[in-house]
């Protein structure tokens, strides 16, 4: 398999390859994470997909590519996925993408599943629709596969806002609070690895532990779980002066996603079916490392 993008989602299903044997060729950006990879004896290139990009026979010949690289920080589209898809040649492959929840918008608080036409009201979640629809182009010219997954939030251990709680950074108050969806990585891996093996070609899957939340719950449940003190609450008219633009556009929109198509094509059982189970894991291997 190739894996463009392969930082710690990828690395995850770099290293469950390598323990089945399998080949795997992992693309980053920077020289440091490729050496951090080829440290764990992974084939790993240095490939910017900002530049131009040349792939050799070996990453040429992987008929499974994942593709997790994010796209650029600024502007409406995504040229880094034009650049790999351009640069990979016609063998028949299959492509799984890991898209986001924000190509839905904002949606008052509905279940959403996967026919709900895409609205993406930032240029983030534009740059991710753009990237779906790169791909989708792709498959109809190429004759390869594409299995769209769109992600809600990614949490697990060392992937938890606990600095941002030391910090005492505030939150709205659960009154104000969007609807939220959050999948922990163990379970994301296996969805991947699910959707490359049983994916429908040209399928968009939603990825989501299927138990949505509010935002504030979630910092709230992460305090307790860690004994830190709550984030101060603030109001909805406050938050403007007091929380990132990236906050503010997360808490800008509500959505509740519906997971089933996503269950029913993979046939899996989540590990962690909320934040309950999912935040006890966290805490279990947390205090595991530290006693390492
Ligand atoms: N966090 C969430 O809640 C969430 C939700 C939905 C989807 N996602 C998306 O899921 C994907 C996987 O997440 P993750 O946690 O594995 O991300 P991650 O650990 O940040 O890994 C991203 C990888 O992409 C590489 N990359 C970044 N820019 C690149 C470029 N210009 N050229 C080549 N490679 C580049 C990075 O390489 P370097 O290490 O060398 O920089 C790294 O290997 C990401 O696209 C992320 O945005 C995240």
């Amino acid at each position: 398999m190739l894996i463009a993008g392969c930082g710690d989602l990828g690395g995850r299903i770099a290293g469950r390859a390598q323990a089945r044997k399998e080949e795997v060729v992992c693309l980053v950006r920077s020289a440091a994470s490729a050496q951090r990879l080829d440290g764990r004896g992974l084939d790993a290139r240095a490939q910017d997909l900002d530049s131009d990009i040349v792939l050799d026979d070996k990453s040429q010949r992987q008929a499974q590519v994942f593709y997790f690289a994010p796209p650029p920080a600024q502007g409406v589209d995504d040229p880094r996925m034009g650049r790999l898809l351009d640069a990979l040649d016609t063998r028949p492959r299959r492509i799984v993408y890991v898209s986001t929840t924000g190509v839905y918008g904002d949606c008052r608080g509905e279940r959403v599943d996967e026919t709900r036409p895409p609205n993406p009201q930032v240029d983030r979640a534009r740059r991710r629709f753009d990237a779906e629809q790169r791909l989708l182009r792709w498959r109809d010219t190429h004759a390869g596969e594409v299995v769209i997954l769109r992600v809600a939030g990614i949490y697990g251990p060392d992937k938890l806002p606990l600095q941002r709680l030391r910090d005492r950074v505030p939150m709205i108050a659960e009154v104000d609070a969007p609807w939220t969806n959050r999948i922990h990585i163990d379970d994301l891996v296996r969805v991947a690895e699910a959707a490359m093996a049983r994916g429908i070609d040209g399928e968009v899957y939603n990825v989501s532990d299927g138990s949505p939340g509010n935002m504030r719950d979630y910092f709230d449940r992460i305090a307790d779980a860690f004994d830190l003190p709550r984030a101060p609450e603030i109001t909805l008219a406050d938050a403007g002066d007091r929380l990132s633009p990236g906050m503010l556009s997360y808490l800008a929109e509500s959505r509740r996603l519906d997971n089933r198509k996503m269950l029913d094509t993979f046939g899996l059982a989540l590990t962690y079916p909320d934040l309950a189970s999912g935040l006890q894991a966290c805490v279990d291997v947390m205090r595991t490392e530290s006693v390492d």
